[in-house]
């Protein structure tokens, strides 16, 4: 996600630019591939860079920018007025450029704007604003508020009435900060993405995130959505979308700030985990036309119904793949997941026809990668699934879908496996509509897609997951089973309790235990047994009695718990909904038994031994 920084503090010297930078650095844990920075000198000062933060400081000491001619500032001296605002940008439309990196500009230089978040309608209001005159620079959604904003302002418009009237034009999500030439208030809205005021003594704050100003106040204001607000070296004021002046209340962090990056977590990981219901928010965010039971994915514009899909992938994602090659499967779209690095396109039957689909949070895995060239090379048409823009996916894929995830610091995938179920889930009912035009998309997928978010979030309440962890500490080895869509997180929930407790850990399809597994399933090997209560259920409740008559204790992930809470031990329940949902939620109370086991165990969960976030090694 990207990183917003505001800061007002009312000197006319260098303690702004010292602050931005201060709070980008400390912003640098979200993953980011561009920054920049604006200060309400007049004219604006603005600077901006591709890469890591150093090229930016290294850009203010050279002096100056050349892509914006009208900004008067040439050297970092030009940086020493009252106010300003900077950002970290994780591209989300657009490649990393010097060009798309945040502030955004009018082209007349009245306002630098940052913003976070994903503006649905900017093709609209950039097609209006064109034919207004207005010129591009950037591919972004971003710059169409810059423009907005100047538009009400030519209009004689005041400052904080053009910011209002620009904001209600948007669509989507945002946090959004706007700064004007020589004005000393830094104006900011929110809505459905986060923002947060910090009240300092000697000037006050804004971000996106505590951990870019926690060193200089531990006094904060959370912003919710709909409200506005006008922070100014004295004062900060919040207002609603009518204009009504809203009282808020001041918290007091008491996080170290070491561990501020984790908003006060532990672990990347856990917070990654908590980040779900806001990941799966985003990557639904206009893709979904429920009434009409439609999926809409303009990424895949010109591509032509597949007579097959082939996945893939590796670990995680590998799981992702066998989820969507089910989902696919159910539709009548022959499909078929492969381990990367074993998948030879000159030994399948791949041609023109043959959608091959890379599933990789990266972008950049060489198992991955080395499959997708061959497939390209088979004249099969390739598709990137993918976390990251403008990544080695992305670029020599024929299309890309991107999961819109955000940055995921752990080396355990959590938000980013849920982020690529979800846009598999829409992916197949786009290729179904596609494949069959008379099917329409199962109306119920959709609705319970578009709760998922709030049954995750059910579960990160009230989960008893970690007493289930910690009932297990000793335990010889962890087996996980589930049939259809439940078996892929089978597979998954073993992945991630080995890779971070370093215990032994096996997920099989349920039916396959009795074929082998079964020989090691004793009375210290519980079993978590992921139950539908509307599909394969009896089958399932049968492999459950089967480890159940060996001794092994068993806990049961399931949405009935009435039905299959009495073959358990343990209940670890989630909201009940959609059999192709369901795996999405029941995977996160798995997610959470391997992190308070691993967590128990006083693992490095962040970095577990011998693994690496990205392999780009064969
Ligand atoms: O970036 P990718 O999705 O291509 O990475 C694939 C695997 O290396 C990755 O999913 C790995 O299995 C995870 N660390 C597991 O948590």
């Amino acid at each position: 996600m990207c990183g917003i920084i505001g800061y007002a503090g009312g000197e006319s010297d260098d303690t702004v630019l010292e602050r931005l930078l201060h709070g980008l650095s400390n912003l640098e844990y979200r993953g980011y591939d561009s920054a920049g920075i604006a200060v309400a000198n007049a004219p604006l000062a603005v600077e901006k860079r591709q890469g890591e933060l150093s090229e930016l400081e290294r850009a203010l000491t050279d002096g100056g920018t050349d892509s914006d001619d009208w900004i008067g500032s040439d050297a970092v001296d030009g940086f020493d007025g009252p106010t300003g605002i900077g950002h970290t940008r994780w591209s989300t439309h657009g490649p990393p450029s010097d060009v798309n990196a945040h502030p955004h500009t009018s082209p007349n230089g009245s306002v630098a704007v940052v913003h976070n978040g994903i503006i649905e309608n900017y093709c609209e209001l950039r097609e209006e604003l064109s034919a207004a005159g207005y010129e591009f620079r950037s591919d972004t959604d971003t710059e169409v508020v810059p423009h907005l904003i100047d538009q009400e302002r030519s209009a004689g418009v005041d400052r904080f009435a053009a910011f209002r009237a620009a904001i209600d034009r948007l669509e989507g999500s945002y946090a959004i900060a706007a700064v004007f030439p020589g004005c000393e208030t830094i104006y900011v809205a929110r809505h459905e993405s986060p923002l947060v005021l910090g009240l300092g003594e000697d000037g006050n704050f804004l971000a996106s995130d505590v951990p870019a100003f926690i060193e200089y106040t531990n006094q904060v204001v959370y912003l919710d959505d709909g409200e506005f607000a006008a922070v100014s070296p004295s004062s900060v004021t919040v207002s609603d979308e009518s204009g009504a002046v809203v009282e808020k209340s001041i918290e007091t962090i008491d996080w170290d700030p070491e561990d501020a990056g984790k908003s006060g977590y532990d672990h990347y990981m856990r917070k990654e985990i908590t980040e779900q219901p806001r990941a799966i928010r985003d990557c639904l965010r206009g893709r979904i036309e429920e009434l009409g039971g439609t999926v809409s994915l303009p990424e895949l514009e010109g591509l032509e119904s597949p007579s097959s899909v082939q996945f893939v992938a590796c670990g995680t994602s590998y799981h992702a793949g066998l989820f969507g090659e089910r989902l696919l499967q159910r539709r009548g779209i022959p499909a078929q997941t492969f381990v990367a690095s074993e998948y030879d396109a000159d030994e399948l039957p791949v041609d023109e026809e043959t959608l091959v689909v890379g599933v990789t949070q990266s972008g950049e895995t060489a198992d991955t990668m080395r499959a997708l060239r061959g497939a390209n090379r088979a004249g099969a048409t390739t598709l990137a699934l993918t976390n990251v823009v403008a990544s080695s996916a992305a670029r020599e894929c024929d299309h890309v879908l991107y999961i819109r995830a955000g940055p995921e610091i752990s080396v355990a995938a959590t938000k980013s496996f849920a982020s690529q179920q979800v846009t598999l889930s829409l992916l197949a009912t786009a290729l179904a509509d596609t494949a069959d035009p008379s099917s329409s998309a199962s109306r119920e997928h959709l609705r319970e897609l578009r709760r998922l978010p709030d049954h995750i979030q059910s579960v990160l309440d009230d989960s008893n997951a970690r007493s289930v962890a910690e009932a297990f500490l000793e335990s010889d080895a962890y087996f996980f089973i589930g049939r259809g869509y439940n078996a892929p997180v089978a597979l998954e929930g073993a992945l991630k309790l080995k890779e971070i407790t370093y215990r032994h850990a096996e997920g099989f399809p349920a039916g396959e235990l009795k074929h082998g597994p079964l020989a090691l399933v004793t009375e210290a090997t519980p079993v978590f047994a992921i139950v539908s209560g509307r599909e394969k259920t009896s089958a399932t409740i049968g492999n459950v009695t089967e480890v159940q008559a060996r001794g092994a204790p068993v806990v049961a992930v399931t949405d009935s718990p009435e039905t299959v809470g009495s073959h358990a031990d343990y209940v670890l329940e989630v909201p009940e909904t959609h059999p192709a949902v369901m795996p999405i939620v029941a995977n996160v109370q798995l997610q959470l038994v391997a992190y308070w086991l691993a967590d128990a165990l006083d693992r490095p969960i962040d970095k577990p031994r011998n693994l690496a976030k990205s392999v780009t090694v064969l």
